[in-house]
């Protein structure tokens, strides 16, 4: 079995998903989590592209210590600089620099011709190297570059220092054959290939995502980066989780393993989606709730003969629980305090307290508390930047009867602390809530997307809301969890209007 390394870029290309935005706190806690996933390398950003992603890198570099942290740069030196200042301190740094190869991207986009091209590449990595042993060369949109070019700018990076080389289907273009014939080229016509990890990095625009990833690796591809959920620019990048279970179940057939701790994957998923407000598909593969969901009466009949008949994947593989009821209205400070460490967070004293409270005040209103629900819990304390300079909800209410719009009251209290109260009316309850708020606050926002589902099941499950807004003609997410579905879908629009807040306290 050859052994694969697993380069996640759930923080950097992921983070590139239309509407994305996570906080630093936010992106703290994917890191910790990909860190107990263990991925061989995370790439925590792109440092150059704003403070916000600079900071938030360097605290990933200062927290991970088992995987490699990485950081994304254009090939100059200033992106270099930066990278190299946010990820200096991490146990395992790496530098990534990348630049176009393809004739399109080199002459349309860089205006450069392919000598020029290759100058740049071999000067900036060794400009890498001087500061870092460990430099990862991309040569974006490789699978539309021409073979012979491609074969002579690697060798000469390779012997500028790099020690990765990664090549790109940045637009998802390429069919598997292709993808690998690109790999066994680069294989026999680079003399000094053996020198570098070869890897394979994905996007989904045709749906080939994966199939080109293993076509890679069956070429000598030993590295392949992509996303949980596969998040990130237009249709997304490789699943991660897709491609370790497929090599998992199939290991009959294919010779690579990863390293993953595949029972990490579905609280990955789950952290993930929730935190960047994408939804996962009930139908996705591996981590959608219907993935381990047997409908039709043939299947649940041969199911409960043979789980097997139908079964290839074990939910309990990927860590999906199948009873996880676990705390109630009786159970104490310990008994919390031992499943949160269960659920893998670790909380100040002070954060355990506030979480406590917030679960005493649940388990009034839920006789069940599930570790669903003690995820979202946690993670809303764990992730919660709150502070006086924002808009916090004081009260509100919503008249409806069936005769007549629905009509909303708020009170808030805003940055500067002034208590304001609104009232206005909707199509519906959340319009008319959504109405009132836009007429409290100085911001402009346009609603642009707006999402409700429910954590577990039940009469009494919590509802989840995750919108998208623009807000002072920036796109932001902000998400709200409560027992009452106005109420997370106030929380949820206050949430992403304070977002704009957050950023400039937080990045
Ligand atoms: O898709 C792509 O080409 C990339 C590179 C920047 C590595 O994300
Ligand atoms: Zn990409």
């Amino acid at each position: 079995m050859t052994q694969i390394k697993i380069f996640d870029t759930t923080l950097r290309d992921g983070e590139q998903s239309p509407g994305v935005n996570l906080n630093q706190l936010e992106k703290l806690e994917i890191a910790k989590q990909l860190e107990r996933l263990n991925v061989d390398v995370m790439e925590a950003g792109f440092p150059a592209s704003s403070q916000g992603d600079f900071n938030a890198v360097e605290k990933i570099a200062q927290t991970i210590t088992k995987s490699t942290v990485t950081a994304l740069a254009r090939a100059n030196k200033n992106d270099i600089d930066q990278a190299w200042e946010a990820i200096k301190e991490a146990k395992k740094p790496r530098i990534h620099v990348f630049i176009a190869t393809s004739p399109i991207h080199m002459k349309d986009k860089l205006k450069k011709t392919p000598e020029e091209v290759i100058d740049i590449a071999v000067e900036m990595v060794k400009y890498a190297k001087e500061k870092c042993s460990d430099v990862e060369w991309s040569a974006e949109d490789a699978s539309r570059s021409d073979l012979p070019f491609l074969a002579t700018i690697i060798e000469k990076v390779i012997a500028a220092g790099a020690t990765v080389v990664n090549l790109p289907d940045t637009v998802g273009y390429t069919t598997p054959k292709e993808y690998g014939e690109m790999f066994k080229y680069v294989k026999e016509n680079v003399p000094n290939i053996n020198q570098v990890d070869l890897s394979t990095h994905c996007h989904d625009d045709l749906g080939m995502a994966v199939a080109n990833t293993i076509a890679g690796i069956q070429n000598g591809a030993t590295q392949v980066e992509g996303t949980i959920n596969g998040i990130g620019e237009r249709a997304g990048n490789v699943a991660l989780e897709e491609l370790a279970v497929g090599l998992e179940i199939r290991k009959d057939f294919y010779p690579f393993k990863t390293q993953l701790v595949l029972k990490e994957i579905k609280r990955t998923s789950d952290m993930i989606s929730k935190l960047t407000g994408m939804i996962v598909p009930g139908n996705k593969a591996v981590v959608g709730r219907n993935a381990f969901a047997h409908e039709s009466g043939i299947h649940q009949d041969g199911v409960l003969k043979n789980t097997q008949t139908y079964e290839i994947i074990t939910p309990e593989l990927v860590g999906v629980q199948s009873n996880n009821l676990v705390l109630g209205k009786h159970s104490g400070r310990h008994a919390f305090k031992d499943r949160i460490t269960q659920l893998g967070f670790t909380l100040s004293e002070e954060k355990i307290s506030e979480a406590f409270k917030s679960f005493k005040q649940l388990t009034d209103r839920k006789k069940e508390v599930t570790d669903d629900d003690l995820f979202v819990l946690l993670m809303d304390i764990q992730t919660d930047v709150s502070h006086r300079k924002q808009y916090q909800l004081h009260s509100f209410q919503v008249h409806y009867d069936s005769a007549h719009s629905p009509t909303a009251t708020v009170t808030l209290e805003t940055p500067s602390q002034k208590i304001v109260t609104g009232e206005k009316s909707g199509a519906g309850s959340v319009e008319a809530l959504y109405h009132t708020i836009e007429s409290l606050i100085e911001e402009k926002v346009q609603l642009t997307d707006f999402t409700l589902s429910s954590i577990g099941k039940g009469k009494d499950a919590l509802a989840e809301v995750h919108v998208h807004l623009n807000v002072n003609e920036q796109s932001v997410s902000g998400r709200g969890t409560a027992q009452d579905v106005l109420e997370a879908a106030t929380h949820a629009f206050l949430n992403a209007v304070n977002r704009i807040f957050i950023k400039k306290k937080v990045d």
